[in-house]
C-alpha cells in the first residue's frame, strides 16, 4: 500500500534552497524520492546545491521577484521532468535596515527598506505562485507551501515591515486556498508554515551571543516557548512534507505553526 505520506517521485519546487530552511527542506524532500529544483539567488550557489541533493536534481539562479526569469525556469523544469508537483516559497527573511532597534523609532525606518522587505517576502511569494500555479491550473493538480513566521501572529518588536510581510503571507495563502480550489479544483492546495525561533544566519546574531548564550530578545523568546528552546533546522521538514502529501487532500489555506508552542501561549 502507498504511503500517505509520501512524495516519492513528486517534482518539487523550492526557492531560498541555499539557505538553512531551504535547504533542509531541499535535502529532505530528495531523501523521500522527490525530483527537486532547487532556485538559490546567486548562480554560484546552483553548483554548491547539486553538489549536496545530488547532479539529478535541477538548480537555478534567480531573483524571486523577477517574474520573467521565474517564467523561463518553469519552462525549464517542466521540458526536463513534464510537470510540477509542489512549489515551496522559501526565500525570504527580514531585511537589515528595515529593523527598528531599540535606539531608532519609526520615524527613522526608511521607505526603501520598507519597500524591499515587504517586496522580498510578499512578492517574493506571490510571483512564484502565480507562475507555478499556471502548470497547477492545467494540471489540475498541486500544491504551494508558503513561510510565514511567528511575526505574523503578534507584534515583534524591531521587525515592522517583515511583520507586515509575513502577515500578508499568511492572509494571502488563505486568499489563494480558495481561489485555487474554487476556480480550478480541489486538487489544487494551498498551505503555509509558520517557523518559530530557528537559528538561521540571518538571525544568528539576534538571538545568541558570541559565546553562544541567549540574548536578552532569545531571553523573552524562550520565556513565551513553552518547549524552552530554539527549533533544529530539520524539524520543518516533517509538517512540509505532511502537507505536500495525500495525507493533506482535504487540507488547504491553513497556516501551521512548527513553534515549539509559542504562538499559542500567553507567556503567564
Ligand atoms: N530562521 C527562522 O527562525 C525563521 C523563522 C520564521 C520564518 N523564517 C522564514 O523562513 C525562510 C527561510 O529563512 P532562513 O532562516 O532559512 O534564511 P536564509 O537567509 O538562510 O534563507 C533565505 C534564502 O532566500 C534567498 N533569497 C533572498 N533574497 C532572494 C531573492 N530576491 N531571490 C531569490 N532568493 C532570495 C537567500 O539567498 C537565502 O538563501 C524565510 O522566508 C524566513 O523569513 C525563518
Amino acid at each position: 500500500m502507498k504511503d500517505l505520506f509520501s512524495v516519492e517521485g513528486k517534482v518539487a519546487v523550492i526557492t531560498g534552497a541555499a539557505g538553512v530552511l531551504g535547504g533542509s527542506l531541499a535535502r529532505h524532500f530528495v531523501a523521500q524520492g522527490a525530483k527537486v529544483a532547487a532556485l538559490v539567488h546567486r548562480p554560484e550557489q546552483v553548483e554548491e546545491v547539486l553538489s549536496v541533493l545530488g547532479k539529478e536534481n535541477l538548480a537555478f539562479a534567480c531573483n524571486v521577484m523577477d517574474i520573467p526569469s521565474v517564467e523561463k525556469i518553469s519552462k525549464e523544469i517542466v521540458e526536463t521532468w513534464g510537470r510540477v508537483d509542489i512549489l515551496i516559497n522559501v526565500a525570504g527573511g527580514n531585511v537589515p535596515g528595515a529593523t527598528i532597534m531599540p535606539d531608532q523609532n519609526f520615524y527613522d525606518m526608511k521607505q526603501e527598506d520598507w519597500n524591499k522587505v515587504l517586496d522580498l517576502n510578499l512578492n517574493g511569494t506571490i510571483f512564484p505562485s502565480q507562475v507555478f500555479s499556471r502548470i497547477f491550473a492545467e494540471q489540475k493538480e498541486g500544491c504551494i507551501l508558503n513561510i510565514s513566521s511567528m511575526a505574523a501572529y503578534d507584534a515583534l518588536s524591531r521587525v515592522a515591515g517583515y511583520g507586515a510581510a509575513k502577515s500578508g503571507v499568511s492572509n494571502f495563502t488563505k486568499w489563494m486556498a480558495a481561489e485555487m480550489a474554487i476556480k480550478y479544483g480541489e486538487k489544487i492546495r494551498v498551505n503555509a508554515l509558520a517557523p518559530g525561533f530557528f537559528i538561521g544566519k540571518q538571525n544568528r546574531a539576534a538571538l545568541l551571543n558570541p559565546d553562544g548564550s541567549l540574548t536578552d530578545r532569545s531571553v523573552k523568546v524562550m520565556a513565551k516557548t513553552p518547549m524552552r528552546r530554539f527549533g533544529d533546522i530539520t524539524e520543518l521538514n516533517g509538517a512540509a512534507q505532511f502537507l505536500c502529501s495525500d495525507a493533506a487532500s482535504f487540507v488547504t489555506g491553513v497556516v501551521l505553526p512548527v513553534d515549539g508552542g509559542f504562538s499559542s501561549f500567553s507567556g503567564i
